[in-house]
């Protein structure tokens, strides 16, 4: 039986539907029932359950976006920093090994020799490197906690996407916002993202890092032209000149824009699709939101 946390939320759900879909025993933990974020609880849950491993799916992202982490500091470094190592302790107490969902936007830019970040390089969004938002910080942070913890994997999710209308899908975003940015991007189609770090777990790869992004970059104005080409939204785009004018207009902390390296869990025999032709296949098989 797999152990899975923060299984409400929009990437939780995701690992709902492929466990059901592939009739892999699991329980779903909330906060509400059974309050992991509380040492003592999962500890004792662990002890009881004894599940062969444990899908870290929970944190705290700020709502309507990551500005609110700017406000709800605590509950971020928390959900973010903390509970990540909380979690860590109990399950190497109970011999559980498990998964952390991350994520990519604790870099920004590309390398200085133009690829993108491996999970070697260190990463340039956070606290310790430059003008990060609190939330890359925290997302950092979480990461540095769980640096050498045995029987763990960290899977960086990056913007995630599908083929559902959902006002947390990038795509749906891009359709929805008055405005854009335009900037170069690694993505993770969220389907392929839970499919991707649970054969982690089956095929059982080296615990450690993975960027678990589909392979290549993009940048707005080529989703925005793969969006028109598709039919599926014909409104008329219109583009923040630069970023500046963003941070003034839109924004109240820098974003996280990047380009990750994903040939490490390609070279496990893992293979996401190639990141435009993912976008491709969302829009051409899209599913609109029931009103
Ligand atoms: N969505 C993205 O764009 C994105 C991108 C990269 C990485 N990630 C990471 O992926 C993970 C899941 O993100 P998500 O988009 O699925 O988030 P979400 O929809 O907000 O769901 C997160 C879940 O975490 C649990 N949780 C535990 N402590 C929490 C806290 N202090 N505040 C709020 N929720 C808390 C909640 O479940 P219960 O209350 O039911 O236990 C909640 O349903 C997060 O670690 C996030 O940083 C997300």
């Amino acid at each position: 039986m797999i152990y899975l946390l923060g299984g409400s939320g929009y990437v939780g759900q995701a690992y709902q539907a492929l466990l059901t879909r592939k009739r892999v025993p699991f329980r779903n933990l909330r906060r509400a029932e059974a309050d992991y974020t509380d040492p003592a609880v999962l500890r004792a849950a662990l002890q009881r359950d004894r599940p062969e491993f444990l899908i870290n799916a929970a944190g705290y992202t700020g709502k309507p976006n990551v500005d609110a982490c700017e406000l709800h500091k605590s509950d971020c470094l928390f959900g973010n920093a903390v509970l990540p190592g909380l979690i860590a302790d109990a399950c190497a107490d109970a011999g559980v090994p498990w998964g952390h969902v991350s994520s990519g936007c604790i870099y920004n830019g590309v390398r200085p020799d133009g690829r993108g970040f491996t999970e070697e390089d260190t990463p340039n969004f956070t606290f310790r490197t430059n003008h990060c938002s609190f939330y890359s910080g925290c997302k950092a942070l979480g990461e540095e906690v769980l640096a050498g913890k045995p029987q763990a994997y960290v899977w960086r999710l990056r913007i995630p996407f599908d083929n559902a209308e959902n006002p947390r899908n990038y795509l749906t975003k891009l359709m929805r916002y008055s405005r854009l940015l335009e900037a170069a991007n690694a993505l993770s189609e969220l389907q392929e993202f839970v499919a991707a770090t649970f054969a982690c777990w089956e095929k059982r790869v080296p615990f450690g890092t993975y960027n678990v992004t589909n392979p290549g970059a993009i940048t707005t104005h080529e989703v925005v032209d793969l969006i028109r080409a598709s039919g599926v939204c014909r409104k008329e785009f219109n583009f923040f000149r630069d970023e500046d004018e963003f941070m003034q207009k839109a924004a109240k902390t820098p974003r996280s824009n990047c380009v990750l390296d994903s040939t490490k869990i390609a070279r496990t025999g893992i293979h996401l699709t190639e990141v435009h032709e993912a976008v491709a296949l969302a829009l051409k098989t899209w599913v609109p939101e029931k009103k």
